[in-house]
């Protein structure tokens, strides 16, 4: 991954964007917003209590970084905002302005409002609670239904497959049990994630199944078939095929036999699963057992850009996600 991060990294300081990072009460987030902000990455809000983030971290810094404390600053405003944006939904103001101090919620209220490009979070929080308020309040880009994910699979060196040993895995993240329109969506969604982050300037999509070309029939085969058409439809001029079982979509000689007619087969290097227990365990495999990188969750389809850690993260992937998330805030 080095170069390619690396690349984000420079055009992420050429963006000069604000991100917020609303995890300030755990380590690993001062340590990345230190280093964020000392490699120009971005001007970082870090959310939390500055007393409490200096005794978490003594020699703490904070020259260049915004802090904000959710639980003690006046969110009457954006409480207002967020009633504003639910009341149909059921909100009252002081639910609003309860959630408003809740730190996920407030800092997508930042980026709601325009003070912040982008959000990263999920060092402490579940990926449900990480994107929850960012569906509620963030809402879809114009012409996307679904938020969901890729990860970014850097293939160990020497690997054949991919587009330079790099290839795109979707949804792996978000999606538990897709319709055939958002998968159709994801698929979509993750082309334009394999330009736009990992610069693949060809992106090939493979629709995933265990059947390849009506080599099985199934109701699962079929949803993955209609999620193909209507991929197909929603974007033209993107190379997306299916179904492909895996290895046809990425073994040269299995894809000429299996699908001899298809321009993605063979060739893949955007793999689409067709639901999150096949994309959550096949992109843990290619990690564990193949000694691949996996960078993400990148969660593409927000109409501002918002992105999950793992939990089990480290100091340098919060810092990587923030570059990848600027990157998506200045396309
Ligand atoms: N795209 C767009 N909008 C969505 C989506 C989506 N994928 N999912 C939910 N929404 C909207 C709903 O329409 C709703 O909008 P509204 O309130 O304005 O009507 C709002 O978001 C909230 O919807 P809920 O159904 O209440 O949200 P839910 O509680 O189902 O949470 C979530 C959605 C968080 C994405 C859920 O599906 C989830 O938890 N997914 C699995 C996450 C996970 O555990 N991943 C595995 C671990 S990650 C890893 O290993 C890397």
């Amino acid at each position: 991954m080095g170069t390619l991060l690396e690349e984000i990294k420079k055009k992420a300081v050429k963006a000069q964007k604000t991100i917020v990072l609303p995890e300030g009460n755990d380590l690993r987030v001062v340590k990345a917003a230190r280093i964020i902000t000392d490699e120009k990455i971005a001007k970082v809000i870090l959310l939390g209590d500055e007393k409490e983030i200096k005794k978490l971290c003594p020699d703490f810094n904070s020259d260049g970084i915004i802090i904000r404390n959710p639980k003690t600053e006046d969110v009457s405003e954006y409480a207002n905002i967020l009633y504003e944006l639910r009341k149909n939904k059921g909100m009252e103001l002081a639910k609003a302005e309860q959630l408003c101090r809740d730190e996920m919620y407030f800092g997508v209220m930042l980026v709601k409002c325009g003070e912040a490009d982008g959000m990263v979070g999920g060092a402490i929080h579940s990926t449900g609670d990480m994107l929850r308020p960012g569906l509620q309040i963030i809402k879809t880009a114009p012409g996307i239904s679904t938020v969901s994910s890729c990860f970014v699979m850097v293939l160990p060196k020497g690997c054949e497959y991919g587009d330079n040993g790099v290839m795109i895995f979707g949804d792996c993240a978000v999606n538990p049990n897709p319709t055939a329109a958002q998968l159709a969506d994801i698929a979509v969604a993750s082309a334009d994630s394999a330009k736009r982050i990992a610069g693949i300037k060809e992106p090939k999509v493979a629709m995933l199944s265990f059947s390849t070309m009506g080599s099985a029939s199934h109701e699962l085969v079929d949803k993955v078939k209609e999620a193909t058409a209507l991929a197909k439809s929603l974007a033209p001029d993107v190379m997306i095929d299916g179904e492909l079982q895996l290895d046809a979509a990425i073994v040269e000689r299995v894809g000429k036999l299996k699908a001899p007619n298809s321009p993605v087969a063979g060739k893949a290097n955007v793999l689409i699963f067709p639901d999150l227990q096949a994309g959550n365990i096949g992109y843990k495999l290619v990690e564990r057992l193949a000694g691949a990188e996996a960078v993400g969750p990148i969660c593409q389809g927000f109409n501002k850009p918002l992105n999950d850690l793992s939990r089990g993260c480290c100091v340098e992937d919060v810092v990587n996600v923030t570059a990848i998330t600027v990157m998506q805030a200045s396309k």
